[in-house]
């Protein structure tokens, strides 16, 4: 039987610009079928699961999909959105955004913002993680895992102890088919203002930073670094001030 809260595809469909969408019941990852399905070449290319058994988080880590969370992986070609066709540097900045934007409405006064590089936070855990993989042609795969209607008590400790849902933030149960309209909606948004007019963006990413004012380390290429964090730069690189001055970062993990 599928979940009462399953994806309403053709709504999906006549609501966003989407070449297609696979919607399934249980995947190994999304981001791993968008990959497959990848070779077929039409774009945007939508691949949504209810549940994953080896969902992939960056650096290696999983992903763990708890029941009620939406898990979705967005197969887009850059060149359609105006944009070059080479890593979009910042296109995991305006995922986060878009994300922001699309949930806040139920959100009321909880603080909201991006944790440098990839993910959401919300009431100060984490509310949803980022992936995005660049094909050799370019296009990218943003793989999204946004907690919605999912709670934690079957979740393994380090998930449990950090994170959040929109189920326990609002107390409501969330229509997941709409929030993913909203946020394909405002994404596509996001990738058009990046081609037109990424300064307006890129002072929208310092602004929603939750991590201004906190010390930081980064660890990069077996080196780390300590330092205050003074924003996150328009062109998306994470801003630390250091003993020796003002450093930016354009990829690394925080330690
Ligand atoms: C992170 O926080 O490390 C990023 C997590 C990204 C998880 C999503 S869930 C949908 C898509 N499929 C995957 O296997 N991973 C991404």
């Amino acid at each position: 039987m599928p979940p009462a809260d399953s994806i309403d595809v053709p709504r999906l469909l006549a609501d966003c610009k989407l070449a297609s969408v696979e919607y399934r019941g249980s995947l190994p990852s999304t981001q791993d079928r968008a990959h497959q399905l990848a070779a077929d070449g039409k774009t945007p290319l939508l691949v949504v699961a209810d549940a994953q058994t080896a969902g992939r988080g960056r650096g290696g880590n999983r992903w763990w999909t708890g029941g009620g969370s939406l898990a979705f992986s967005l197969l887009i070609d850059p060149v359609a959105h105006g944009l070059p066709r080479q890593p979009v540097s910042q296109a995991s900045l305006a995922a986060g955004i878009a994300l922001i934007d699309a949930v806040s409405v139920w959100l009321g006064d909880t603080i909201i913002g991006l944790h440098w590089p990839n993910d959401v936070f919300a009431a100060g855990r984490k509310l949803a993680g980022i992936l995005i993989d660049v094909l050799p042609d370019g296009r990218h795969i943003v793989g999204v895992g946004l907690n919605v209607n999912n709670t934690f008590s079957a979740a393994p400790d380090e998930v449990r102890l950090r994170a959040t849902s929109l189920i326990e933030l609002s107390g409501q149960t969330l229509d997941r088919t709409e929030i993913l309209i909203l946020f394909l909606r405002a994404f596509e948004g996001m990738l058009a203002q990046l081609a037109t007019n990424p300064a307006e963006l890129g002072c929208r990413f310092d602004r929603c930073c939750l991590q201004i004012g906190h010390d930081l380390t980064i660890e990069l290429a077996n080196r780390r670094t300590t330092g205050r964090c003074a924003g996150i730069a328009p062109d998306g690189a994470l801003l630390l001030d250091t003993l020796s001055g003002r450093q930016k970062f354009y990829s690394g993990v925080l330690r």
